[in-house]
């Protein structure tokens, strides 16, 4: 079963994509699986929520980063449309699978190997962030990746990475030294801050537009065990919930830590705080007692691995569901200004809200959420410290990116929420920009299909995204026939 709506396809397209299915039936006859096979099945529906789920004319599964290039080539030659899916978390329709077209797989691109003096470890496209985890933890290591263990590899890679170890090491893309990546033009090439060196800073937030890719060899962190948990409050405390995480991103002096503080809408209001910090003695630090110092209706917090964390925040994941993320960014000096920035955020939703209740029914909804990630200057001058990427953060100031999530079930309620979430997004905005405190700023990971991304991160990086995409893309493949994402240009 699926809820598409198939968008109709003009005849070229139409005759195209089965034509690009059948070139690579031709060339790769054992990695490309037709409608109504099991692997089509099973690869059609392997997406984390309903949302992404469409109707592709064949899957195509390589088994090597040859046989992509190969495939890819048939494709291009053929002018075939095509999507392409890693984990399959970006819960936006289209932006990784597609109607009528090739949906390219990642599953069977997985290296997971670690070098010989353990310092990086190769990851394919195919993994989920809980593999990365369970496989390091066997070595007492981790890596700078997704807080959420079912979130996939490459989505977060590509988008930048917001994760654990940020304060100490920038982006998860900051601790990648080299991708291996398939070009429009079926070459196969090793990208890294000698070879290839525009590209390599490209592929640290500019996602899919220049490549595919096949490997990322990621920088490992020692790690036995850390101090997290999830600590909950209940209404009474969310003003005093929000002050501390402006506390806190005041003054994020401590490089250990890593907080996601959370609203959770419902009858009554809840805090929820992802709490984070990278020592397998110390608990309770200084430096989140804003947060540990507010009574708890729950608390998880505790020494556990990495491993462990990931799987217990992956709980909160729901399969199947029907989503939509949004992104925003606010930005301030000093502690006034990151809660009149939280607190607008804050108010301009709530506010909005019996709006929405009163369009889905409370049963239909699985959960309401505004979430912030406090980004401060040793997080920025670690990006740099590591060459930099395409962001553009600016070390003078903190960020607080912050998330709309709003799950629900029935596609029969998904008109209603993206206008509401649309419109309450402008409303966000525009209060935070009448302000001062607006930031153009939205990160990918947590964006919905109506933002742009790549005009938040300047017009300098932008342009220059424009430009390395032209050098290795010059027929504009990664635009023209892999339409899903979020494109430069
Ligand atoms: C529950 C949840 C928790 C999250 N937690 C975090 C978090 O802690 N930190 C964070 O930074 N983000 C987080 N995110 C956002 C996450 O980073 C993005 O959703 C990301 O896209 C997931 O990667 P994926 O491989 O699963 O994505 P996919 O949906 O598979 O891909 C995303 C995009 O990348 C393209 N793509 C995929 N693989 C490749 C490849 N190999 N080469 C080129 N292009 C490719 C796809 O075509 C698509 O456009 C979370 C998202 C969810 C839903
Ligand atoms: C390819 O991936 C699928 C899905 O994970 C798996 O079932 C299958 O065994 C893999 N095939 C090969 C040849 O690795
Ligand atoms: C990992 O750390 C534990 C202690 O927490 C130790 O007992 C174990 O030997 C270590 N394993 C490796 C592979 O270093
Ligand atoms: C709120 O309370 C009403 C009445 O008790 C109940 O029907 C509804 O399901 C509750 N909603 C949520 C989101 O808990
Ligand atoms: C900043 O936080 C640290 C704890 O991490 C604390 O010791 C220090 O007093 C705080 N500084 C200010 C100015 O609040
Ligand atoms: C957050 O919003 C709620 C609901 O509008 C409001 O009661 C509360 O005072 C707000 N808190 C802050 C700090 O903005
Ligand atoms: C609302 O959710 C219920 C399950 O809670 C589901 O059975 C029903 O189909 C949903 N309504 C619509 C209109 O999709
Ligand atoms: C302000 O709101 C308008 C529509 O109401 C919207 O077009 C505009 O993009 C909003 N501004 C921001 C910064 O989001
Ligand atoms: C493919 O493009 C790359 C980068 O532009 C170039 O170096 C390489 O020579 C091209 N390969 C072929 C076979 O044209």
């Amino acid at each position: 079963m699926h809820l598409s709506a198939v968008v109709p396809l003009g005849l070229a397209a139409v005759a195209a994509a089965s034509s690009g299915c059948s070139a690579l039936h031709r060339s790769l006859p054992s990695s490309v699986f037709a409608k109504g096979s099991s692997v089509y099945n099973y690869e059609a529906q392997n997406f984390w929520s309903n949302t992404e789920i469409m109707s592709p004319a064949c899957v195509f599964r390589p088994q090597s980063s040859g046989q992509l290039a190969k495939g890819l080539k048939a494709l291009v030659h053929e002018e075939a449309q095509f999507a392409v899916r890693g984990g399959g978390h970006m819960g936006i329709r289209g932006s990784n699978n597609i109607d009528g077209g090739v949906l390219v797989v990642m599953s069977n691109l997985t290296t997971l190997q670690l070098n010989q003096d353990k310092s990086l470890v190769s990851v394919g496209p195919s993994h989920r962030w809980s593999d990365v985890y369970s496989y390091l933890g066997q070595f007492n290591l981790t890596a700078a990746g997704g807080r959420l263990g079912p979130v996939g590899v490459p989505g977060l890679l590509l988008a930048g990475g917001v994760n654990f170890y940020g304060n100490q090491v920038g982006f998860s893309a900051d601790t990648v030294i080299n991708y291996e990546v398939v070009l429009a033009n079926g070459s196969v090439i090793e990208v890294n801050k000698i070879s290839y060196p525009d590209l390599f800073w490209a592929l640290k937030g500019g996602s899919s537009n220049f490549g595919l890719v096949t490997r990322f060899d990621m920088q490992t962190i020692p790690s036995r065990k850390v101090w997290a948990g999830i600590h909950t409050v209940a209404a009474p405390y969310v003003d005093r919930f929000l002050q501390a995480s402006a506390t806190f991103a005041a003054n994020i002096s401590d490089k250990k830590t890593h907080v996601v503080p959370a609203l959770i809408a419902g009858n009554s209001t809840l805090g929820s705080v992802i709490l984070f910090y990278d020592s397998d003695t110390i608990a309770y630090p200084e430096s989140l007692k804003p947060f540990t110092d507010i009574p708890a209706i729950s608390s998880t917090v505790g020494f556990k691995t990495m491993s462990e964390f990931a799987a217990e925040t992956g709980e909160a994941v729901t399969p199947h569901i029907n989503d939509v993320f949004v992104a925003g960014t606010v930005t301030g000096t000093n502690y006034n200004e990151l809660l009149q920035g939280i607190s607008i955020i804050n108010t301009t939703f709530f506010n909005e809200l019996p709006k929405l209740y009163a369009q889905v029914p409370a049963a239909n909804i699985s959960i309401i959420e505004l979430d912030w990630q406090p980004i401060g200057a040793d997080w920025i001058k670690a990006s740099n410290a590591r060459g930099g990427n395409p962001l553009g953060f600016d070390e003078a100031k903190v960020y607080l990116c912050y998330a709309e999530v709003v799950e629900w079930i029935g596609s029969a309620y998904d008109k209603i929420v993206a206008s509401w979430v649309e419109e309450t997004t402008y409303a966000i905005n525009n209060a935070t920009q009448k302000a001062g405190l607006y930031d153009p700023f939205n990160y990918m990971g947590d964006a919905a299909g109506f933002q742009s991304i790549f005009p938040g991160y300047g017009a300098e990086n932008h342009q220059k995204l424009v430009s390395i995409a032209q050098k290795y893309d010059p027929t504009a493949v990664f635009q023209s026939l892999m339409p899903g994402g979020f494109k430069v240009y």
